[in-house]
């Protein structure tokens, strides 16, 4: 008997309940009419008389302490005492003044802190111009000439009353306005919305954005614009990333080329992205042409520099694998939110 009221004790202490029914059937299991407390004083009963003396001051302890455990447990379930959790105080609810939704940075934001994080750890700084331009900042000192088919490369929004004020069709014009304000070394990335009359479509659309790079001082080479583009390419792709440069053309720079990096996706085997190739074209880069300096008051004859400019979304596209342009426009959250944890 001795031995069943210690199990008894102990199966008290380890009981442990906060529902009103529980600690209502553990209160009738031990101390019911027909509970342990009263099965044992009916054992009790039977007792040998030399041990009824220690036997009976056990059971009256375990009786004690069970009527205690109830009465403790009562009283945490129903608060008195302790801290009242009523049904509306969900403690695992939000707070009521943290219920608004913290929202995402959008994929061009991203991008785009990205690309500016890249060049200033080569130095660069971030230059900044309007939308709204003029012709000059925009074609004149970039050596379009006037009448030349080269304005037909860029669709171009103009205001209706005045031909001399349109909205910026790339973020050239930001070389332009950096190079007229200051002396060289130049070494800026201009990141900016620009604007196209284009028809809209997966790949295209009339307001995307850019990042033009431009760097000017003594003896800056070719070499160095293909290593720059290199890191870019490794930071931005992943460091097994190649760049292959081909010939184009482009009024502002002389030698141009298109730049390609391989394809991130299949790894340069060929897959529908890159449409078989391996490559993917991202930007278009170039020496400076002196014609530009000269027009822009830097001395041709002792500096040069390499420009070069991106479309965020492109990037962005290739990067994500998101394959309609257009999404970057259209806020539906279900696409915003995807990004909620990217860089
Ligand atoms: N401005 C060009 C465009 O929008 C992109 C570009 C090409 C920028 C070559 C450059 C460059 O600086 O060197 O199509």
């Amino acid at each position: 008997m001795r031995n069943r009221i210690d199990e008894i004790l102990a199966q008290i202490e380890t009981f442990s309940s906060r529902a009103a029914g529980e600690i209502e059937e553990f209160r009738v299991r031990m101390l019911g009419k027909k509970g342990v407390v009263t099965e044992m004083m009916e054992e009790f009963k039977t007792v040998a008389p030399e041990l009824k003396r220690e036997l009976g001051q056990k059971l009256n302890e375990l009786k004690a302490r069970a009527t205690q455990k109830v009465s403790e447990l009562k009283a945490v379930a129903e608060g008195g005492g302790g801290v009242k959790i009523a049904a509306e105080d969900d403690m695992t609810r939000p707070g009521a003044g943290t219920a608004e939704p913290a929202g995402s940075r959008h994929p061009i934001s991203l991008v785009r802190g990205e690309i500016a994080a890249i060049f200033s750890r080569l130095g660069y700084t971030v230059a900044d111009g309007p939308e709204i331009e003029d012709d000059r900042h925009v074609f004149g000192a970039l050596n379009f000439p006037a009448e030349h088919p080269a304005r037909d490369m860029q669709d171009t929004f103009f205001i209706e009353k005045d031909p001399d004020v349109l909205l910026r069709t790339h973020t050239s014009s930001i070389q332009v306005r950096t190079m007229l304000a200051g002396r060289p070394p130049f070494r800026v990335i201009c990141p900016g919305r620009v604007f196209r009359n284009e028809a809209i479509s997966y790949r295209a659309h009339c307001i995307f954005h850019q990042v033009e790079g431009l760097y000017v001082d003594e003896g800056v080479s070719f070499a160095d614009l293909k290593q720059t583009l290199l890191y870019f390419a490794r930071e931005m792709f992943g460091e097994d990333s190649k760049i292959r440069l081909r010939p184009s053309y482009f009024p502002f720079t002389e030698p141009s080329a298109e730049m390609d990096v391989s394809c991130n996706l299949c790894g340069g085997g060929g897959c529908p992205v890159c449409k078989g190739t391996g490559w993917l074209e991202i930007m278009g880069c170039g020496m400076v042409d002196p014609n530009v300096l000269d027009e822009c008051g830097i001395d041709s004859k002792k500096y040069t520099g390499f420009a070069f400019g991106m479309g965020i979304e492109r990037i962005a596209m290739l990067k994500y694998g998101v394959g309609d342009l257009r999404l970057y426009f259209e806020n539906d959250v279900r696409f915003l939110r995807q990004f909620d944890s990217a860089i």
